[in-house]
């Protein structure tokens, strides 16, 4: 569960009692471990969640693609807390471009920049990788992951008629040119600073 953490190995916090608790956040590769907590994660945050064995299949035989998690930490210098999952997103690469197929933040933990950092994390993932443009669909409806996308430099580039199962239009957003620096620097700043805030401790849900 994802605000199960293991006490036993919980270090005592000068802050315990002493306001609303802070969290640290840490972000890695997704494994086949995590697809149960992935499972909970698409059910609460898409109408037409993957099932397991999609995500089963992008792991182990899908070359092209990539994913992370955002966990919560126990304490500094601990590993990974027997937590579960906070966030996950992924991508796939086709040549320099990289197509964003899924971004989930557990409802409980929105409104923390957790997408936002997630997205650059991403991002620079698939920099890394050679990335010129990246593209996604999103509801046309979803107003939050819009904006959230666009703070990012994605720009609005067609539709895709009923593109979802329930024939909701799709908005296709790009970000180009992230291989450059004039792209890419503001973006690795923000980067930079909400990775440290991260690793600080967010607000954890009560
Ligand atoms: C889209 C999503 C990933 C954003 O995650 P997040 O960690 O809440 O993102 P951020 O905190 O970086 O930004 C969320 C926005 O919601 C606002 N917000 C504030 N409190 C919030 C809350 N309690 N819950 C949700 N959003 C909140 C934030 O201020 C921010 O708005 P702004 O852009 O005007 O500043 C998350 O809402 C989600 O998982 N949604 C369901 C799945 C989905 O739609 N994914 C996108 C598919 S294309």
């Amino acid at each position: 569960m994802a605000n199960s953490l293991n006490r036993q190995q919980r270090q005592p916090n000068p802050r315990d009692g002493v306001g609303p608790q802070t969290c640290p956040l840490a972000i890695g590769p997704l494994t086949l471990a995590d697809l149960k907590d992935v499972m909970e994660l698409e059910s609460v945050s898409f109408p037409s969640p993957w099932t397991l064995a999609t995500y089963h299949s992008e792991l182990t035989r899908n070359s092209r693609s990539r994913y992370l998690k955002v966990w919560p930490v126990a304490a500094a210098g601990a590993t990974r807390a027997a937590a579960g999952l906070v966030a996950q997103g992924g991508f796939m690469l086709f040549g320099a471009e990289m197509h964003v197929v899924t971004l989930a933040v557990l409802p409980a933990w929105r409104g923390r920049s957790i997408g936002e950092w997630l997205l650059l994390a991403l991002l620079a993932l698939g920099r890394k990788e050679g990335t010129h443009t990246a593209t996604l669909e999103v509801r046309a409806s979803n107003e939050i992951a819009q904006r959230l996308y666009r703070r990012a430099g994605f720009a609005s580039v067609g539709y895709r008629r009923r593109y979802y199962p329930d024939k909701e239009d799709a908005r296709i957003l790009a970000l180009e040119d992230l291989h450059k620096s004039r792209v890419w620097q503001p973006l690795q700043e923000r980067f930079a600073l909400l990775s440290a805030m991260m690793e600080r401790g967010v607000e954890a849900p009560g």
